[in-house]
């Protein structure tokens, strides 16, 4: 399995809140058959490969980076099909893929589920004209130069590939977003890694352009 990391987490947290609602009603012969039709339906969600890519290799166990607030990828991204490229806005035309707003979420969520505690959390934010300070999950050290821009352009936009599955490509890098609760970092974004990958699809070799 190539997602262990938060496959598993989501599973039990899924699994915790089905027995925890279950106990009572439902026998343990039921709990069982949902706890297995979720492992069933994890184990065919892996991302697929643009057919146009060669995957880079490599896996890492993310640590979980403490946030203001848990921001659920998976609500957003799978249950309401929200584009990546929606909130990261700048990854097609900059170094960095940005983080959005306040007021982006508050687009939605002035409306949307604003009984939760979370939402309730997110508004205080909003109504102080504060942002969550979000905290970094990928960092590559200073010494190295990486830019959104030129892999975006590369394998979505110069080899036609379509927009709405664009978490393709990003998962390439940040492995399965889509199903994670809170962000984790899953790829090792190190030398090798990039190195590889650049070997394998025709990126540039040389020390200086990863390294000004
Ligand atoms: C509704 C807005 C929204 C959508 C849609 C969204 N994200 Fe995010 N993303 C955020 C927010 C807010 C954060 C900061 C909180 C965090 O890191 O958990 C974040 C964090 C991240 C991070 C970690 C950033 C870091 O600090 O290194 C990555 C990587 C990421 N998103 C990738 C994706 C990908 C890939 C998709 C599509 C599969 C996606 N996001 C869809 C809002 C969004
Ligand atoms: C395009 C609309 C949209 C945008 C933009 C959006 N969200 Fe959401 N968000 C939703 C929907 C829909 C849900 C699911 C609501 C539900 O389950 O009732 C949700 C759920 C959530 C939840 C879980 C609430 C809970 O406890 O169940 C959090 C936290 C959240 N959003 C935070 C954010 C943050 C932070 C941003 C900005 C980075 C953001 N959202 C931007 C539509 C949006
Ligand atoms: C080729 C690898 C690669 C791809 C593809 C990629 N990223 Fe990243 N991403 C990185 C690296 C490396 C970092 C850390 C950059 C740093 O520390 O300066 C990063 C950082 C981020 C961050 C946090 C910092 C920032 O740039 O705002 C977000 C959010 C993010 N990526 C989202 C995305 C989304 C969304 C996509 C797809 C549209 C994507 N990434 C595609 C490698 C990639
Ligand atoms: C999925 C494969 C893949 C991964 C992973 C990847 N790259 Fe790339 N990268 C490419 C390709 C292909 C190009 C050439 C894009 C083009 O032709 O415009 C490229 C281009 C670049 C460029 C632009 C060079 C220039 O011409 O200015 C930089 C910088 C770069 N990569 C750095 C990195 C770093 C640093 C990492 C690791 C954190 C990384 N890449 C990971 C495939 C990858
Ligand atoms: C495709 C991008 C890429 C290319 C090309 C590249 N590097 Fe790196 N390099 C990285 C990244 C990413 C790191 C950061 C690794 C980490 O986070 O541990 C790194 C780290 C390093 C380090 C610090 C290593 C350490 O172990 O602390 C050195 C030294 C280095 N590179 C030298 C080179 C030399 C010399 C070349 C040319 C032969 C080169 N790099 C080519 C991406 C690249």
């Amino acid at each position: 399995m190539r997602f262990t990391v938060h496959t598993r987490n989501c599973y039990l947290r899924y699994c915790s809140t089905i027995f925890y609602k279950s106990s009572r009603t439902i026998s343990t012969a039921i709990y069982f058959a949902l706890a297995s039709f979720f492992i069933a339906s994890y184990a065919q969600a892996e991302l697929p490969v643009p057919s146009h890519i060669v995957a880079p290799v490599g896996e890492h166990k993310g640590e979980n980076v403490p946030q203001p607030i848990e921001f659920p990828h998976n609500t957003h991204v799978k249950d309401n099909k929200i584009n990546c490229m929606y909130c990261h806005t700048y990854a097609r035309r900059s170094k960095v893929a940005g983080i959005p707003p306040t007021s982006k979420c508050m687009g939605c969520h002035k409306m949307i589920a604003t009984d939760k505690p979370r939402i309730q959390k997110l508004t205080e934010y909003w109504e102080n004209g504060e942002s969550p300070r979000w905290k970094k999950v990928h960092d590559v050290p200073d010494y190295v130069h990486f830019t959104h821009e030129k892999h975006i352009r590369k394998f979505v936009f110069d080899a036609n590939f379509p927009v709405e599955d664009v978490q393709q490509v990003c998962g390439l890098c940040h492995g399965e977003i889509r199903e994670m609760t809170v962000a984790e970092k899953t790829k090792p974004l190190n030398m090798g890694f990039c190195q590889r990958c650049h070997q394998a699809n025709g990126g540039p070799g040389d020390c200086w352009k990863c390294h000004k």
